[in-house]
């Protein structure tokens, strides 16, 4: 590994993500080293780190130089070093119990949480096994979707707000202790605005959250669905996105507010392990003016 002093930074795609070629975040990374990844995560969205050999306290320990982090509550099985800020991301069971969650299928597009008032800024996830095929998670720049909306789609967005709703999970299931409700206007969750300004950077972006059962606040069901409907269909084209590709001892970390993330299925037959962080939620993100 190199001398710890200044960055390799080599983009990942044309949109967004960057590779930190040659350091060693298991070890502790000077103020000035971690001012730099910092300030070229917020110019690339995410950011790849390969060939790491991280423990769970290594893992907690990079984070933590980005931010408080989240022990989710209801989140089980945690990582098996008692770590509560580590969930485990895996389809492996051990004597037929899951030790981890979201299984072998696919995880739509999302914004992590995006159904609570004060979203993660971030999240990291650190991969120690991966089948050989199956399982890429794609990531979009919001930024990039909102700069290329058609005027008249941004004209119908503007000033609106999105229901996010808390009851079904990416896959699209309903979440234990939660009821189906009858309208999307009842959905439980939070309502963020549609555009929103990123609170470092000061650019817009696009916050979607999901498309499953949003709805633009105050709107006819009806038209909130069209609407919505072109608003993803202009958003899923493959300029605004990366696909990574897992080996053993990536990381990757995100910026939650101005990037959505789909997981592909892979075999059931295969293991897939990853230990995820989270950075907690600070106050809100304004709308865009
Ligand atoms: C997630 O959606 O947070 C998990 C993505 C993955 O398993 O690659």
């Amino acid at each position: 590994m190199m001398p710890q002093s200044s960055l390799d930074i080599q983009p990942v795609s044309k949109s967004l993500g960057a590779e930190i070629i040659n350091v060693d975040i298991s070890q502790p990374l000077s103020a000035s080293l971690i001012d730099e990844i910092h300030k070229s995560w917020l110019k690339n969205l995410v950011l790849l780190f390969r060939n790491q050999t991280l423990s769970d306290a290594d893992l907690v320990a990079f984070s933590r130089n980005f931010g408080d982090l989240d022990s989710v509550p209801g989140w089980e099985p945690f990582s098996p070093d008692t770590h509560p800020e580590v969930l485990v991301v895996s389809n492996v069971q051990e004597n037929g119990t899951p030790i981890g969650v979201l299984g072998d299928g696919e995880a739509s597009w999302h914004t992590d949480m995006a159904y609570i008032a004060k979203p993660p800024p971030a999240s990291l996830l650190y991969s120690l096994e991966v089948p050989d095929t199956g399982g890429d998670t794609c990531f979009m720049n919001m930024y990039d979707a909102l700069d290329a909306l058609p005027d008249d789609l941004r004209r119908a967005i503007e000033g609106k707000t999105l229901n996010h709703d808390s009851s079904h999970d990416s896959g699209g299931n309903l979440r234990p202790n939660h009821q189906m409700f009858t309208s999307l206007a009842e959905a439980p969750g939070a309502r963020h605005p549609i555009i929103r300004k990123h609170p470092d950077t000061g650019r817009p972006a696009l916050f979607l959250g999901r498309r499953l059962h949003a709805w633009i606040v105050g709107m006819d069901v009806a038209q909130s669905d069209a609407l919505l409907d072109r608003l993803w269909e202009h958003c899923l084209q493959e300029d605004f996105t990366y696909r990574h590709e897992w080996q053993p001892g990536d990381l990757l970390m995100w910026d939650n507010r101005v990037t959505m993330h789909r997981r592909d299925p892979f075999d059931g037959g295969a293991r897939r392990v990853m230990h995820r962080t989270q950075l907690k939620g600070i106050a809100g993100v304004e709308a865009a003016a």
